[in-house]
């Protein structure tokens, strides 16, 4: 029997009455009825990390902010990482860059899949957090879950997500598909190679 993987769902954007808390109720449903995995939530609004103000990158000094090291702990107990992500002017929003640039260890040589949302499901800003994961090591998966178009016009209108019909069912399932290779995967290189 193989440990459940732990996947961090972290949701990137903070302001209030964000999009971003509709996509988690849906999308922890999903995962809670997984049996090959447990789940915590990451919520950037709570974490409310400061705008980098390091004298050196994670990657080569430790963090001093407390917050910081709060958080870099945090994600040190995942096994990979779903983000929700707007899209804020073709990019992903500031807060989850923010939050990147603020860890390294936590992040390293582990899987990280999408929810993106938006007028064309946050394709564009999902392109860059996969670039940008690549320079933590990390495991951008194929299987992404996209929520746009007129699925996003509904939903931001109050239709449940759930309720907008089985399309995203096999999307779904395929990202957490994947979570579940490139964790198992990571976790065993990291202890056997
Ligand atoms: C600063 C800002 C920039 C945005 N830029 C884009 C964009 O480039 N592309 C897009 O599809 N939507 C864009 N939007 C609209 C967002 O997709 C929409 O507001 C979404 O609900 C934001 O996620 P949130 O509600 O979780 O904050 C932008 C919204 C904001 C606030």
């Amino acid at each position: 029997m193989t440990d459940k993987l732990k996947i961090g769902i972290i949701v990137g954007t903070t302001r209030d009455g964000r999009f971003a808390d509709r996509a988690l109720e849906w999308f922890e449903g999903k995962i809670a009825a997984r049996d090959d995995l447990t789940y915590e939530v990451l919520d950037l609004r709570e974490v409310a990390l400061p705008f980098y103000d390091e004298i050196a990158p994670p990657a080569a000094k430790p963090v001093t902010d407390a917050a910081a090291q709060e958080w870099e702990k945090k994600l040190g107990e995942c096994d990979g990482f779903i983000v929700l992500t707007a899209e804020y002017n073709h990019s992903i929003p500031a807060t989850i860059k923010n939050a990147f640039d603020y860890a390294f260890k936590g992040w390293h040589r582990k899987p990280i899949g999408t929810v993106g949302y938006g007028g064309v499901g946050a394709a564009r800003a999902v392109e860059h957090l996969r670039m940008i994961a690549v320079n933590f090591g990390m495991v951008p998966v194929r299987g992404a879950v996209t929520i746009g178009g007129a699925d996003f016009v509904k939903a931001s209108k109050g239709t449940p997500i759930a309720e907008l019909g089985d399309h995203l069912d096999a999307p779904t399932k395929e990202l957490l598909d994947d979570m579940v290779f490139w964790g198992r995967a990571a976790k065993w290189a990291k202890a056997n190679v």
